[in-house]
């Protein structure tokens, strides 16, 4: 599928407002997370989702299964499209989501991240087996989302072909941030991947955050990545 989701990573509702503008119309998605909704809370996803966006609430929620169900029943009843939770929050707490989001009717889904991308087995923290099977804990994370009802996960890019070739060809959805078109400045990603690796690896949902947002012109640098993904996609079907 190879959709893009937005990162609205801005501190205010105007300036949240000012890069959907700049952006212009076009069917990617918006994805508002802690520091939007942190500052501006639900009139973001409101306004957002006025202005036509589907929006991703990417709140990486993980607490108790009650309180989890709590916040993802509200996401929903908010009109998010997408929301997150941590899938290391264990299964009760991933299908608590799941209930929540489904109790709100809005048809709001769920994905849990499995481990961020700004991690790599170097800089895991303390509590994580050593060595740490990075693989193996992501395909573990999967399934644990899958059996609580989640839509997904949200992995790196780089993270899919191990996923496929445990699977057996059984497919599932996935988000990947770190995304960087044409080989961007990874800022504090460690496991990033161009928009053209992605897309060859499968990806479904492709976060793109600063490589649009902090370009001079975002418009401009995202047509640049539909480009490049169209051609990834164009390549593949030969
Ligand atoms: O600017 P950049 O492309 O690095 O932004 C990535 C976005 O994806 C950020 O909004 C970040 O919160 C989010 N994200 C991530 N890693 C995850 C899940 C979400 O980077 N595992």
């Amino acid at each position: 599928m190879s959709a893009f989701a937005i990162a609205f990573d801005v501190g205010t509702l105007e300036q949240a407002l000012a890069l959907d503008e700049r952006l212009g119309p076009g069917p990617e998605v918006a994805k508002v997370g802690l520091q939007l909704f942190a500052s501006a809370g639900p009139a973001a996803v409101r306004a957002l989702k006025e202005r036509g966006r589907r929006v991703f609430l990417d709140l990486k929620l993980h607490d108790i299964p009650n309180t989890v169900r709590g916040a993802a029943a509200a996401a929903g009843a908010l009109g998010a499209d997408l929301i997150t939770v941590h899938a290391t929050g264990g299964e009760e707490m991933v299908r608590a989501a799941v209930e929540g989001a489904a109790s709100a009717g809005q048809g709001t889904r769920v994905v849990a991240v499995t481990i961020l991308t700004s991690l790599d087995p170097a800089s895991l923290p303390p509590g994580f087996a050593r060595p740490f099977d990075l693989e193996a804990t992501v395909a573990a994370l999967l399934e644990l989302s899958e059996r609580a009802g989640a839509l997904g996960i949200v992995c790196s890019a780089a993270d899919l072909t191990g996923l496929r070739a445990r699977r057996h060809g059984r497919p599932f959805f996935s988000v990947t941030p770190g995304i960087r078109p044409g080989g961007a400045p990874a800022h504090d990603q460690k496991r990033v991947a161009t928009v053209a690796e992605a897309v060859a690896l499968g990806a479904d949902l492709l976060v793109l955050g600063r490589a649009i947002t902090a370009a001079a012109d975002p418009r401009a640098a995202l047509a640049a990545a539909r480009a490049e993904r169209d051609a990834a996609l164009a390549s593949l079907q030969r």
